[in-house]
């Protein structure tokens, strides 16, 4: 069953339930924020003091960062990864393929708004299938006239029972940018969070495995060689005004990504799909 919810406030959302499992996403920033096999824990957190509110990214699930991933190169006042997330999209199809599978395509293309931040003409679709597994693509297509530059990422905030009992497989010996301290490292062996860390890892193994206490998820991405690991930590979570101070303890972004080096350069008419898998 698919269905078209709306909060109080006028928030947009579709609720999906099939056989294998339940998922919600806002039409807002196409942003997952919710998905749970059934019999299951759900799989990816949300803060508890997230707003759902129009502009305002909704903290937890899966937020698009598109078209740049962090900081703008260049103009520091433009958002932090990007607009799409912030922005409403139009729910192009929502299929149910069978009993046990439905998929939802959602479409944003470049408008005023959009205009005046990047100055690209594009359309960008996210294609989210939920069942036993749940795969989110989102295809990036370069509809102006010159080369475009797009660096992106599926910012997957996963439920963990503790952040004490996680390790992450799959980045050992990649080189990384540390952007808590600033430095290019190498990861030895496979990691685990004791600290704030805020990593891009580039020609990252693919999947990558998060081990957690009894329950192991792999992460396979395809259009993609680099990955964002983020934990806030005490202090950084305890200023943020969206996350409840103790939040940091159950939750872990390893996110799919196209960042640094791994950013991808769209020629007239080019399109590129970055695809996650999590099983
Ligand atoms: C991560 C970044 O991807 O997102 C961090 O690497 C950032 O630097 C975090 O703090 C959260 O970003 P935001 O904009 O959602 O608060």
């Amino acid at each position: 069953m698919i269905e078209q919810k709306k909060l109080k406030n006028g928030f947009e959302y579709l609720k999906i339930n099939n056989k294998n499992a339940h998922a919600k996403i806002a039409l807002q920033g196409a942003h997952l924020f919710h998905y749970q096999r059934l019999g299951h824990a759900p799989l990816l957190w949300l803060s508890g003091k997230s707003f759902f509110e129009a502009g305002k990214a909704i903290r937890g699930g899966v937020p698009i960062c598109w078209p740049w991933f962090g900081r703008h190169k260049t103009e520091k006042n433009l958002p932090q990864h990007g607009f799409a997330r912030n922005l409403l999209w139009k729910l192009l199809e929502a299929r149910e393929n069978d009993a046990c599978s439905t998929e939802i395509t959602l479409q944003l293309t470049s408008s005023e708004e959009s205009l005046q931040l990047w100055p690209h003409r594009f359309e960008l679709l996210l294609q989210v299938t939920v069942s036993e597994t749940l795969c989110i693509a989102l295809t990036s297509k370069n509809c102006d006239k010159k080369t475009c530059e797009i660096s992106s990422a599926l910012h997957s905030y996963f439920a963990v029972t503790n952040i004490d009992n996680v390790s992450v497989e799959g980045l050992e010996n990649t080189l990384y940018f540390d952007a808590v301290t600033n430095e290019s490292k190498t990861q030895k062996g496979p990691l685990s969070i004791a600290e704030e860390v805020d990593r891009i890892y580039q020609k990252i193994h693919n999947p990558l495995i998060l081990h957690d206490q009894t329950r192991t998820l792999h992460i396979a991405a395809t259009g993609s060689s680099s990955a964002v690991v983020w934990n806030p930590w005490i202090t950084k979570c305890a200023n943020m005004n969206d996350m409840q101070d103790i939040g940091y303890q159950t939750m872990l972004c390893i996110e799919t990504a196209n960042a640094l080096e791994d950013a991808r350069q769209l020629a007239p008419g080019e399109e590129h799909t970055l695809t996650a898998v999590f099983s």
